[in-house]
């Protein structure tokens, strides 16, 4: 093997653990809100005026591990960051795409701390997850694109599907950070965005919840379509399996939505809910990143009959709707 195709990768194994390890930070930022721990370190960076480290409570531990985690995340993100600038072939993507993570990751500290001093405030909690998942979606992206050949990826990019359908997959992706916004206020209005005491928003908690929920649910409705169209085109098998994915994790993220409603917003279903945003983000942002391809600049997409795909589409629409 090459030194070129070791170092490519290396870049794109350190890529995945960053991914991982980003994901991994949802989970137990999201236990360190339901457990109530926000503020089991009292400040930043250090864990309390007196401790550097946390003094031993349940709390403060739950608080300072999430920290620990954080502290690996910085250096996996340095790490990527310096080795997309020492590949044999620096590329624009994965340097953009690797800053970027860096440029996030030092945003998502200093909003931690700012968090942690105005005592949980909850625009800033929900401002933190949504930071996090733009976190998330940037290393997708990385991983993804360093999975593409260097001399592959500098040629022209196409869309493989007709236009209609590359318009539902940018709702899609629009519906989530809309859903994404909202579900960080109902969790802001309702009994977990921190201790008891903490402020809270001032929003009738049924009413934001609806509102979560039935945008929840056109999304789901598009991604149905959309996926019923995928089949009806015949679609690259590759494409319907990412869309496939899509759906599933949407129809899990709805079953653990209402599972926290009507349990009373129980811990456990709550924890997957969260969790599962960024295992859907993820599935969302690699089947769209799935719908191009690299082409030679002259070469025209061929694989899709416009007028036939977006025949399909309307019937598949017609469909999911009766
Ligand atoms: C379909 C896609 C959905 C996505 C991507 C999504 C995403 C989210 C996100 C990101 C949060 C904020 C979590 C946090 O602040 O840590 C949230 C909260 C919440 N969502 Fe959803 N949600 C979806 C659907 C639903 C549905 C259908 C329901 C049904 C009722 C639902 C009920 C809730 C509830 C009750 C909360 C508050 C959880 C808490 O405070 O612990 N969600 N959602």
């Amino acid at each position: 093997m090459s030194s070129k195709a070791v170092s490519s990768t290396v870049f794109r194994k350190l890529t995945l653990v960053t991914l991982v390890a980003l994901t991994a930070l949802i989970a137990t930022g999201t236990w360190v809100r339901l457990s109530e721990s926000g503020l089991g370190c009292t400040t930043w960076p250090a864990c309390t005026t007196k401790d550097v480290i946390a003094p031993g409570t349940y709390h403060s531990l739950i608080e300072f591990t999430n920290r620990m985690t954080i502290v690996v995340i910085g250096i996996l993100v340095v790490a990527v960051f310096v080795l997309s600038l020492l590949r044999p072939l620096r590329r624009k993507d994965l340097v953009l795409l690797s800053g970027g993570l860096l440029i996030g990751y030092v945003g998502e500290a200093v909003l931690g701390g700012i968090t942690v001093l105005l005592k949980l405030a909850p625009p800033l909690v929900a401002a933190h997850l949504v930071l996090a998942l733009i976190l998330v979606a940037d290393g997708t992206a990385l991983h993804w694109r360093a999975g593409i050949d260097d001399s592959v990826v500098l040629q022209k990019k196409l869309p493989t599907l007709p236009r209609p359908m590359m318009l539902l997959s940018s709702i899609m992706m629009a519906a989530f950070w809309v859903i994404v916004v909202l579900g960080t206020i109902v969790t802001g209005t309702g009994p977990h965005s921190g201790k008891p005491g903490t402020p809270r928003f001032h929003l009738s908690l049924g009413g934001i919840m609806e509102v979560h929920a039935a945008v929840g649910l056109v999304l789901y409705g598009v991604a149905v379509s959309l996926f019923a169209s995928l089949h009806a085109i015949h679609a690259a098998k590759d494409t319907a399996r990412r869309a496939h994915v899509v759906v599933i994790l949407l129809t899990l993220q709805g079953v653990f939505g209402y599972a926290v409603w009507f349990t009373k917003f129980s811990v456990i279903p709550s924890e997957v809910h969260t969790l599962g945003s960024a295992l859907l983000l993820i599935a969302l942002v690699r089947f769209r990143l799935g719908l191009y391809r690299h082409a030679l600049s002259d070469e025209v997409p061929s694989e899709i009959n416009d007028m036939s795909a977006e025949r399909a589409l309307a019937s598949s629409v017609a469909d999911t709707c009766s």
